[in-house]
């Protein structure tokens, strides 16, 4: 195929990804931009099986179905609530793939004898470097996200220092690699080894709760990764891909950053969410709750005017999507009205709630963000909190010394009355008492939230 055709058809599938992502932004769009971008991608891997110099069908067809077989079983057995860890994996891989192409065209152009143009050299170094740190810290993220490894930053003495020390020695042998010709195998192994290292140390001292933007963050690693790598095959739609997600993953992670009020700096050194037990410094002790039935819970909602529900991870542990709407379709057709709050960081990963409760078809345009709901919560008769803690807690806004102060939060405690539906008094990801649960206007709903709602249903429809 002409080079020229090649990189015409590769500019047709860019701009497919580009206006696939355009198309994501809104629910009505979003399902036709995904095939858009998917279609783009379909477009560039037929134009790079013919264009380049394929060594063996063979191998590329038995990573098809060895990959496309693993992608499929895990797209069918993973729950929604163990996405951030599928992608947190994903995206290692994605890391691995660029440090493999990376490694291998540095090792070639060696066995060969043929000397590397410094530009691609340079990118092989950043993309060896990126791709090592992105495969490990992904890996690492994984395991905290899975618990298979404790979800508590893990810190030493001098942390930071070694890590510059780390980081220093990688570029001292890069530079060595790029300004001294001649291509020195086991100099470039002991680069992998530290940045496959470096990755390791820069996860392990971020706490679990802070995983989701680490991996919008190695998300965007990954891109920059594939994007180095097309500079060093030359291939365009590489290069173009890899920035849009280097770009997309950095953006997310910023938007996180900003709905938890906390900076970037602070998430990645600031060793966040240590200690489940502590955190707030306001004690319970003393304190007591108001429990409510399911009966008194049933009619103060059957009769309600409005009722704000606001969903929250425990939603997403107990499936209770279809039982939420079921209760809200009930409400409505005894006259009420019903709205979702939707938190930005409610749940586990961006949008968790969105998709959740676009899972049970609950109409796109009753879900509210948090700007435009809070103004609505004093003529509320209900806020219903379903398995929603840190989103909803004030201390955010009255404890200066607890962890999530200056955190936007769903403000509930300014409804005419509360009802918080969880399995006990824990508290939620950031480890942290809820002091709203002890309100007055507040009454506890202790249950699995599935049952609880099936119940609350059952309850009304009697009525
Ligand atoms: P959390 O504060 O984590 O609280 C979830 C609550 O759900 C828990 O208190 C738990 O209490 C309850 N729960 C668990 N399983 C349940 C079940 N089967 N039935 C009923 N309740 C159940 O959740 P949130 O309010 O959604 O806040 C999200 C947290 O994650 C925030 O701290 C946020 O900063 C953090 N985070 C989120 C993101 C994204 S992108 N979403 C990113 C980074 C960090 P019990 O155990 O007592 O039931």
């Amino acid at each position: 195929m002409p080079a020229g055709l090649a990189s015409l058809i590769y500019l047709v599938s860019a701009a497919l990804f580009i206006m696939g992502i355009k198309r994501l932004q809104s629910p009505d769009t979003a399902r036709n931009g995904n095939l858009m971008s998917g279609l783009g991608m379909l477009i560039a891997i037929v134009v790079t099986l013919l264009d380049q110099q394929i060594v063996s069908f063979h191998v590329i067809i038995a990573g098809v179905i060895v990959g496309g077989g693993l992608g499929f079983w895990m797209a069918r057995s993973v729950k929604m609530t163990s996405m951030p860890q599928m992608v947190a994996l994903l995206n290692g891989f994605g890391g691995g793939a660029s440090l493999l192409v990376a490694g291998a065209e540095f090792l070639k152009a060696g066995m060969f004898g043929e000397p590397l143009a410094i530009d691609t050299n340079i990118t092989i170094q950043l993309g060896t470097l990126i791709g090592s740190v992105t495969l490990t810290g992904s890996f690492i993220a994984f395991l905290k996200l899975q618990e298979l490894m404790s979800g508590k930053p893990l810190t030493f003495p001098l942390q930071k220092t070694f890590n510059a020390l780390v980081f220093l020695a990688i570029a001292v042998l890069a530079v060595y690699q790029v300004v001294v010709p001649g291509h020195q195998a086991e100099i470039y192994y002991a680069m992998v080894g530290l940045s496959l290292l470096l990755g390791v140390l820069l996860v392990i001292p971020i706490g679990g709760a802070d995983m989701p933007v680490v991996i919008a963050l190695l998300n965007s690693y990954s891109g920059i990764a594939a994007a180095m790598t097309g500079f060093v095959i030359d291939n365009q739609v590489l290069i173009v891909a890899g920035a849009l997600v280097g770009s997309s993953g950095l953006i997310l992670a910023n938007i996180m950053c900003k709905a938890m009020n906390r900076s970037l700096a602070n998430v990645l050194f600031g060793a966040f969410g240590g200690d489940s037990a502590g955190g707030s410094t306001k004690s319970a002790e003393g304190l007591s709750v108001n429990e409510v039935s399911v009966e008194d819970a049933a009619l103060r909602l059957a009769y309600a005017r409005l009722v704000i529900i606001v969903p929250g991870y425990g939603l997403a542990v107990a499936q209770a999507q279809h039982a939420v709407r079921e209760l809200a379709d009930l409400i409505r057709k005894n006259g009420g009205e019903v709205k979702y709050a939707i938190h930005p960081v409610a749940g586990r990963m961006p949008g968790h709630m969105n998709v959740l409760l676009a899972e049970a078809n609950v109409p796109y345009d009753q879900l509210v963000e948090m700007d435009d709901i809070n103004p609505q919560f004093p003529r509320a008769d209900v806020a219903l909190v379903i398995g929603a803690n840190d989103v909803v807690n004030p201390a955010a806004h009255n404890d200066p010394s607890s962890p999530i102060y200056g955190m936007p939060i769903i403000e509930v405690e300014n409804a005419q009355s509360t009802i918080v539906m969880k399995r006990s008094m824990n508290p939620g990801f950031a480890g942290i008492q809820n002091e709203l649960f002890y309100h007055q206007k507040t009454s506890m709903l202790f249950g699995d939230a599935k049952a609880s709602l099936s119940a609350l249903v059952g309850e009304i429809k009697s009525l």
